[in-house]
């Protein structure tokens, strides 16, 4: 069975996934100037949102409050990538782009993904700053273990989908490797985790309920982002997510 992330794009998860995302992205940003970004199951560099979709229990339910929301990185990229309404919706290593060009700084970014389909969009892609990107056709465990030795500390995303068993115990690995190598890592998923291993990093997991902000995604409560990072990262993120969450909370203003 191949996994397919257009029919997810936008959703409930997604919201949560890309919101840290950004966030993670903007503090490092601030701090170097410069990013080196790797992602192990990178899927598709972008994303048309057509009707019937997941997206319409979750980023189509931000649309209403813009207005608040776009202070947030991640609100601020989809506000300006879409100025006739919601229609196309970035990929995690896009809107990563989009975060950096935003502040004028550099990137350069290792992205992996198995699926073909997905390899020949990332050859195909159109896009002003796609040559920042190396794409690798492969397993992006391993092929993100075989950098970690050569390359200099980077933001990592571990995004799997989870259709393997040993998917769970193998981005565990990954997170350890790369809290050890002093990396910035995130690892989703769309349920709480409990395989966390705090005893080898700096770790902090950001869950939440669909339904505490009204969103909702098929048989799924909620979702959580892992982070192994600074002391000042976690806290910020920490803050940042509360926000966000408060304000989805609140009614709209009439
Ligand atoms: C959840 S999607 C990625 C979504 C993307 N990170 C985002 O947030 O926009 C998971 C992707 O992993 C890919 N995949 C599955 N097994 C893989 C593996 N062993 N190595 C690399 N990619 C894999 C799938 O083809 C799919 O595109």
């Amino acid at each position: 069975m191949r996994y397919n992330h257009r029919n997810h794009a936008g959703n409930a998860g997604d919201v949560w996934k890309h919101f840290i995302l950004a966030e993670v992205a903007e503090y490092l940003l601030a701090k170097e100037k410069n990013l080196v970004y790797i992602e192990s199951h990178v899927g598709y560099p972008e994303y048309a949102l057509e009707k019937p979709g997941e997206w319409q229990n979750g980023i189509s339910n931000c649309w209403k409050r813009l207005d608040v929301l776009k202070e947030f990185s991640y609100f601020g990229i989809l506000n300006n990538m879409n100025p006739s309404g919601l229609m196309n919706y970035p990929g995690s290593a896009v809107l990563v782009l989009k975060a950096t060009e935003k502040v004028g700084f550099g990137l350069k970014a290792d992205v992996w993904d198995i699926n073909p389909e997905v390899a020949a969009s990332w050859h195909d892609i159109a896009l002003p700053g796609a040559d920042k990107f190396r794409f690798h056709l492969g397993d992006g465990f391993s092929g993100v273990r075989s950098l970690m030795d050569s390359s200099d500390p980077a933001l990592l995303l571990i995004d799997p989908p989870y259709l393997e068993k040993r998917d769970l115990e193998r981005a565990v690995d990954l997170l350890k490797r790369g809290a050890c190598s002093r990396w910035t890592v995130l690892w989703w998923q769309m349920a709480d985790v409990d395989a966390i291993p705090k005893k080898y990093c700096n770790v902090k997991m950001y869950s939440a309920n669909f339904s505490d902000f009204g969103m909702s995604c098929d048989k799924w409560r909620g979702a959580a982002m892992i982070l192994s990072g600074s002391d000042d990262l976690r806290d910020h993120v920490n803050q940042r997510a509360k926000n966000f969450l408060r304000i989805m909370r609140c009614p709209e203003p009439i």
